[in-house]
């Protein structure tokens, strides 16, 4: 994706709340770095302040993880950028929202993932994430119609770090939508991998099974996209532990991670909990800066 097209030095446009991952992907490819001032009036509202000097081409990196306030500074951002003279804007959201409602599971349900797609593409020209949750629809264009969706993946860089880690492990996958994360890690690394299935009841009641349970005596890795309230994994861990691992490891691209989810899961046997830095979160130990820059030169 070509983004400097023109001789003023594109920036990276940041915020507070994602400044380190958006000063290293600056770094990594680089550019430099200014950040939007957000500002909460006591009713909720936003104001936001662009710095001077953007040029004409921008790069906003912000993760849209706890997405709707998100979402109005982004609509408030890309629209005082364009006022200010910026003619391409990019948007590099590590993590993408509202990408698992793609269907009305019930009658009357908003389908979120292509009104919020819809809605981006109104406001950015290019886009650039890191393993969206696509499950019903197969590309990232289709959910999310910019004039470029770049649609990157952690894989071989979780594939190489646990390689570094662990002794030969089994990759393991809660459900069949992690399986394309599963295989490809597996694929990269020449490891074994498994896939469980999982039936969700509610927010927080899921039910994982086995059916071709990991050999005793391996060292395990739980692999998910998203960990949100960590049900999921924690529906996995509980008959994993049963199998007398070596150990017992999570990995996930995105760390929500909501709900005391970690120590649930450290007192479940989990003896170590990585994941990206799409979000932060004290388990994020993959810095995607390098992924992401890649994707901008
Ligand atoms: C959905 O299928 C995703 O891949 C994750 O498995 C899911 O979002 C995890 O949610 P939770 O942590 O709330 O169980």
């Amino acid at each position: 994706m070509h983004v400097n097209e023109t001789s003023h030095p594109t920036l990276v446009l940041g915020f507070a709340d994602y400044r380190e991952p958006a000063r290293r992907l600056a770094a990594a490819a680089g550019m430099g770095y200014a950040e939007v001032e957000v500002h909460r009036f006591p009713d909720g509202e936003s104001r936001v302040r662009l710095p001077a000097g953007l040029g004409e081409r921008v790069i906003l990196c912000r993760s849209l993880d706890h997405p709707n306030d998100k979402l109005v500074e982004l609509a408030l951002t890309a629209s005082a950028a364009r006022e200010l003279g910026v003619r391409h804007l990019t948007l590099v959201a590590p993590y993408l929202c509202y990408m698992r409602q793609d269907k009305a599971f019930n009658p009357g349900e908003a389908i979120s993932q292509p009104i919020i797609g819809g809605l981006l593409a109104q406001w950015v020209d290019a886009l650039v994430t890191v393993d969206p949750h696509l499950h019903r629809v197969a590309t990232l264009a289709e959910a999310i119609p910019v004039r470029q969706a770049e649609c990157l993946t952690a894989a071989p860089l979780m594939a190489d770090f646990l390689a570094r880690e662990l002794e030969a492990p089994v990759i393991i996958g809660p459900d069949e939508e992690a399986r394309q994360w599963v295989a490809a890690i597996a694929g990269h690394a020449g490891l074994e991998y498994r896939v469980g299935n999982k039936q969700r009841f509610g927010d927080r009641e899921v039910q994982v099974a086995f059916p071709d349970p990991p050999p005793p005596g391996r060292h395990l890795v739980l692999v998910d996209d998203i960990a949100s309230t960590g049900r999921t994994l924690e529906s996995a861990v509980a008959l994993l532990a049963g199998t007398r691992p070596a150990s017992l490891s999570v990995l996930v691209t995105h760390a929500l991670f909501l709900e005391g989810t970690l120590e649930r899961l450290r007192q479940a046997g989990v003896t170590h909990v990585w994941s990206t830095d799409s979000i932060p979160h004290p388990s994020n130990r993959l810095e995607l800066a390098p992924l992401l820059a890649s994707a901008l030169v």
